[in-house]
């Protein structure tokens, strides 16, 4: 039994899940964290949990342009995400899935959108969009699609309103949504681009989700969603809304001020989010802000 735990400790390592190995004299913990075989001599009885968990990084509003050095708001957008990324395979050599929630280009064509590809299969993990009210309908497809990791759904749709900035979640989408979510039999992540819930920020709230309310009557009936990624922001927020964690990721570069009555950019760093979704159903996230 012993040895079959171990032996998918180390081929899930390899994988880039780990599992925790707890002894009941928590003093130990790190011993046989590091030198799990040693768990075969140790003297306490040692209760082995196997906390597997995949790691998610959630970039969001790369915006890049036509040419390599376009400017946003007087911003080197494309030098900025490429600094981002660079942390990321620093901080994080594995990697589950990375998901992008949009804005991928400023009403950029294909070549924009194939090297933010690129880039962010540099992380050595599939990559998942949903697209954002810039991504154009010919260059970005709206196909919603479904991850499937150890304990954990992950599905992305689109919140894209024809011609507009606000966003609306379709019908067809939101009937694709409810039918993977009946067919879920594990903790589930959705990702889009539009904030589902107001922002505290005007302007922002002006341009959010138009029919949120739908898409909230839809996550009501399924207890399985715990969490929802999402850019347009480009801020950093955390709120707790009918029992479902909505996360707000950095842009990788211009961040809006919060709380501004109109458009206005704050002095904050570009950043990106990572997440693990433990097999038990836990979620860890956190936020990191990359200095240029
Ligand atoms: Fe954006």
């Amino acid at each position: 039994m012993l040895k079959n735990l171990i032996h998918e400790f180390f081929s899930h390592t390899k994988s880039g899940t780990r599992p925790d190995l707890v002894c009941e004299n928590q003093s130990l913990k790190p011993a046989l964290m590091v030198i799990c075989p040693s768990a075969i001599a140790c003297k306490h009885s040692a209760q082995i949990v196997m906390n597997y968990f995949s790691t998610i990084i959630h970039m969001t509003d790369t915006h890049l342009g036509d040419q390599p050095d376009f400017r946003l708001w007087g911003l080197p957008v494309g030098a900025m995400f490429e600094r981002v990324m660079a942390d990321a395979r620093e901080r994080f050599p594995k990697v589950d899935l990375v998901v992008h929630t949009g804005d991928v280009t400023h009403d950029a064509g294909q070549a924009a959108a194939a090297r933010v590809e690129t880039l962010l299969g540099e992380l050595g993990a599939p990559v998942g969009f949903t697209p954002g009210n810039h991504d154009l309908p010919e260059v970005m497809g709206g196909e919603p699609v479904c991850f499937d990791l150890p304990g954990w759904r992950v599905l992305l749709i689109d919140s894209r309103k024809p011609e507009a900035v606000e966003g609306w979640v379709e019908q067809g989408m939101l009937d694709w949504l409810d039918a993977m979510l009946r067919q879920a039999t594990t903790p589930v992540l959705i990702g889009l681009h539009h904030p589902p819930l107001p922002t505290g920020t005007a302007w922002l709230d002006g341009i959010g989700l138009g029919n949120a309310g739908a898409l909230w009557a839809v996550i009501r009936g399924h207890a399985r969603v715990r969490a929802i990624i999402h850019g347009h922001a480009h801020m950093e927020q955390t709120t707790l809304n009918e029992g479902v964690l909505v996360l707000g990721t950095p842009s990788t570069n211009g961040q809006f001020r919060p709380q501004a009555l109109r458009f206005a950019l704050d002095d904050q760093p570009p950043g990106y989010r990572w997440l693990r979704l433990h097999r038990d159903g836990r979620l860890e996230t956190g936020v990191v802000r990359v200095s240029l």
